[in-house]
């Protein structure tokens, strides 16, 4: 400070000496009171004399005191603060200009004070904080002028040089301007990356060249702009996801996500597919914001089981990056599987054998694995089933004998069913047809079929029907009926009957006798159509019934007019003594043929009686001597048929003891008057007699030789040659014999008659529809002939 001073002071001193009036350098900011000068010496005043001339100082204009003097010293000393760069500015040199005034007498000394500049200020920026933005992608040696920084000093005391704190990305350029000022640029040494660093602070000094040094500093914002100079990024190069089929739409698959670390429009990322199957392209959409894939569309795992895709992010000025996308599809049992039918033979024979293949089934599953393993059945109950084949094939097979005529149809229903969880199945419904085979003869429904038919029929008339029944189809089931050979009585049978090729409606072709035949029988064949044909046959007996057509037939005595036969009656003969019998026969049976005897007329009414059913004649009462010798009776033969039919004859009765009084005879004859003719008739009824008792006797011998249990209860000597049966009466059997029961019931008459109403136990009304068939059942039949059932067990004697 001294050593200041006393520079300050020699410099003034140099000062005052180059001009002729005072003049004084000094700096600004002294202290107040601080000596300038002295000023009496350097005028050469009188020091005494100063308070007494009224020294002062006047500043020129209306300007402070600056400086004053002291009276007592002589010395100039500073009255104020004086800064110069208030008094001067930016001016190089600055004059401070005053006046020393003396009165008594008026001296004026003018004073020129020269202040000198002193580093008083510091440079200071116009802003202390300058905010730049500058963009990331500025290239380096780019420059960005910062304002100079003021300095109120001059000279060496202004801004000299600028600093620039140290860092990374910026240097300092120092100009000048066209005035002289210094300013400076700070310039871009190294890339900006608003990434790295978005903002810095720069510190920027400015210094002058003042002794001590000062110096002012301003702070540098910068804000770094982004660049797109980044491009988005995926987190994943690939992404992978799995994927259910028939995933609902809308089902978030998985989300792709890029980061681009660029601000604003650079740093937003949208999305979207880069590359990608036409296929994935309907299934799948991208949200182009958020990265999300979802599900647009139906996914079918049998179409298609992996997707790829790319995917580009990209920021909002076109950079980007792509990724991979990988999404696997998981199988999901949707699919049933399906029956194929691939060979089908239809129908089939009904006689194929248990094993026979009759279809090939092929089984598909469009699903994988376990939801693609198919079994397959079909339904119990139909005679078949299914044989695993090579892979998803199926043999159908018989199972058991088919039989058309039991069941001609199956439907099988053959069920697929995989084994998917849950598993799904499907079915299929095949029908079978069994072809007929011809393997049933027409069968009849009777086993054997009977006929009734009144005699005296007419040709033509049905007789019955048979019905055969054959199950097979068609012509293999359509039954023809046929005759089988044979003969009736040495004809051949067709020529009684025939019978209707289609209907099996038997008719009669003639009339028929029951006198001739009672019955016979027919065989009947039904024949199917089929090749070759299937047959049965069945016998059909014809039973034909008896109409009273008959009249009866007076075997004994001779008819009427043709015989002289005479009876003897003792003369003895007490009452109820046999005394003859009329024997008739009657060619029809049953009531037809049950005969009743009546005397129709006497000579005396009282004395003979006739059995109503025996025909015999037996004494009513004692014969006395009073009675007629010679009897007549007329006997009458009726039959119980409806109507009846009759016949007379007349009995000739002698009551004699012996032959002596046959020349009475004569008068027997009722109507007889020829004498002659009488004794013939003696002769001639003698030798009968003895004829017949001789004839009788050897056939009943000859009889009770062939039979041991000769039933004869009569006691007569009556019998009747077997030349006397009409001779249709006689049944005679194949062999051309007469058959012994015929000829004992016509002889002996005693025994059951029965065996002319053989009921057929299995005859069946319901068989015989025609018209004219007799419609009888075996109770109708037993009503009818009930009554002579019973009384047929009178007999002829
Ligand atoms: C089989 O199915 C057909 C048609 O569905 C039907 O007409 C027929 O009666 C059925 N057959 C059997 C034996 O069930
Ligand atoms: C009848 O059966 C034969 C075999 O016996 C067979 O070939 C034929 O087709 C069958 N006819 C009909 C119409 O079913
Ligand atoms: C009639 O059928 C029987 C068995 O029912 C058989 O023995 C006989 O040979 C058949 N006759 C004719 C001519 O077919």
């Amino acid at each position: 400070m001294l050593a200041d001073c006393i520079l300050i002071l020699l410099t003034s001193l140099l000062f005052c000496i180059s001009h002729g009036d005072v003049s004084y350098s000094f700096p600004e900011e002294m202290k107040r009171g601080s000596v300038i000068g002295n000023i009496v010496n350097d005028l050469g005043l009188q020091l005494s004399r100063l308070s007494t001339r009224k020294a002062r100082i006047v500043v020129e204009g209306n300007r402070k005191r600056y400086c004053e003097i002291n009276v007592e010293t002589g010395d100039l000393a500073v009255a104020d603060r004086i800064d110069r760069e208030e008094l001067c500015g930016a001016k190089m040199s600055c004059l401070l200009k005053c006046e020393l005034v003396l009165e008594d007498p008026l001296e004026s000394h003018r004073i020129s004070l020269q202040i000198q500049d002193v580093n008083d200020n510091p440079p200071v920026f116009i802003k202390d904080i300058v905010k730049m933005e500058i963009r990331e992608s500025a290239p380096k040696g780019s420059r960005y002028r910062i304002n100079a920084a003021g300095d109120a000093d001059i000279g060496q005391n202004a801004v000299q040089n600028y600093i620039l704190q140290k860092n990374d990305y910026f240097a300092l350029n120092v100009q000048t301007n066209s005035f002289g000022k210094k300013y400076s640029e700070i310039v871009l040494d190294r890339e900006l990356d608003r990434e790295e660093q978005h903002e810095m602070t720069l510190f920027l000094t400015a210094v002058d060249g003042g002794t001590p040094q000062r110096s002012g500093t301003a702070v540098i914002q910068i804000t770094v702009l982004d660049a797109n100079d980044n491009a988005p990024v995926f987190g994943q190069a690939v992404y992978e996801a799995t994927l259910l089929e028939n995933s609902h739409i809308d089902t978030v698959v998985v989300t792709v996500s890029a980061t681009d670390i660029d601000e604003g429009v650079n740093g937003k990322v949208t999305y979207e597919f880069s590359g990608i199957s036409g296929i994935a392209k309907e299934i799948f959409s991208l949200n182009e914001r958020t990265g999300e894939i979802t599900v647009g569309g139906n996914i079918d795992f049998e179409e298609e089981s992996k997707f790829e895709m790319l995917i580009e992010g990209k920021d909002g000025d076109g950079l980007y990056s792509e990724t991979k996308v990988v999404i696997d599809i998981i199988d999901v049992n949707d699919n049933a599987p399906v029956i194929h039918i691939s060979s089908l033979a239809n129908p089939i024979p009904e006689n194929v054998s248990p094993g026979t293949e009759v279809g090939i089934i092929n089984v598909q599953d469009a699903d994988s694995e376990n939801n693609g393993q198919v079994r397959c059945s079909i339904q119990q109950g139909a005679p078949f089933k299914l044989v695993p084949s090579i892979k998803n094939y199926y043999s159908l097979v018989t199972a058991g004998q088919l039989d058309r005529e039991l069941v001609s149809d199956y439907n099988i229903t053959i069920t697929a069913t995989d084994e998917g969880s849950p598993p799904l199945s499907s079915s299929k419904t095949v029908q079978l047809s069994v072809a007929d085979i011809n393997d049933n003869p027409p069968v009849f429904e009777e086993q054997s079929y009977s006929a009734y038919v009144s005699e005296n029929n007419k040709p033509g008339s049905t007789l019955c029907s048979v019905t055969a029944r054959d199950p097979d189809w068609r012509q293999n089931g359509t039954v023809i009926y046929s005759l089988l050979a044979g003969e009736v009585n040495g004809a051949p049978v067709s020529s009684y009957v025939s019978v209707n090729g289609d209907t099996g409606v038997i008719h009669a072709l003639r009339s028929f006798d029951y006198e001739q035949f009672r019955s016979f029988k027919v065989h009947v064949m039904a024949r199917d159509n089929g090749s070759p044909p299937l047959s049965s046959n069945v016998t059909v007996s014809v039973f034909i019934s008896d109409v009273n057509d008959n009249s009866p037939q007076i075997l004994y005595p001779a008819p009427e007019g043709n015989s002289f036969m005479t009876e003897l009656v003792p003369k003895a003969a007490h009452g109820g003594s046999l005394v003859s019998k009329v024997i008739a026969v009657d060619a029809d049976s049953g009531q037809n043929a049950w005969l009743s005897y009546h005397i129709v007329k006497s000579t005396d009414p009282g004395l003979f009686t006739i059995g109503v059913h025996s025909g015999e004649i037996r004494t009513q009462r004692d014969i006395s001597e009073s009675d007629s010798m010679k009897q007549n009776l007329i006997v009458a033969v009726k039959d119980n048929g409806q109507p009846s039919l009759s016949v007379t004859c007349s009995m000739y009765l002698l009551i004699s003891d012996n032959l002596a009084e046959v020349p009475e005879l004569k008068d027997i004859s009722y109507d007889e008057k020829n004498s002659k003719l009488t004794s013939y008739l003696i002769i001639a009824l003698v030798s009968v007699s003895t004829f017949f008792l001789t004839f009788i006797i050897i056939i009943l011998g000859v009889r009770f030789c062939r039979r041991r249990k000769p039933r004869l209860l009569f006691d007569g000597a009556v019998a009747i040659p077997s030349a006397y049966l009409p001779p249709n009466y006689a049944d005679v059997d194949p062999t051309g014999t007469l058959r012994s029961t015929y000829n004992y019931d016509a002889y002996l008459t005693t025994g059951s008659r029965t065996s002319d109403f053989k009921f057929v136990s299995s005859y069946n009304d319901n068989t015989l529809p025609a018209d004219q068939t007799l419609r009888k059942s075996p109770s109708d039949f037993a009503d009818a002939f009930q009554d002579s059932l019973e009384t047929l067990e009178v007999g002829l004697f």
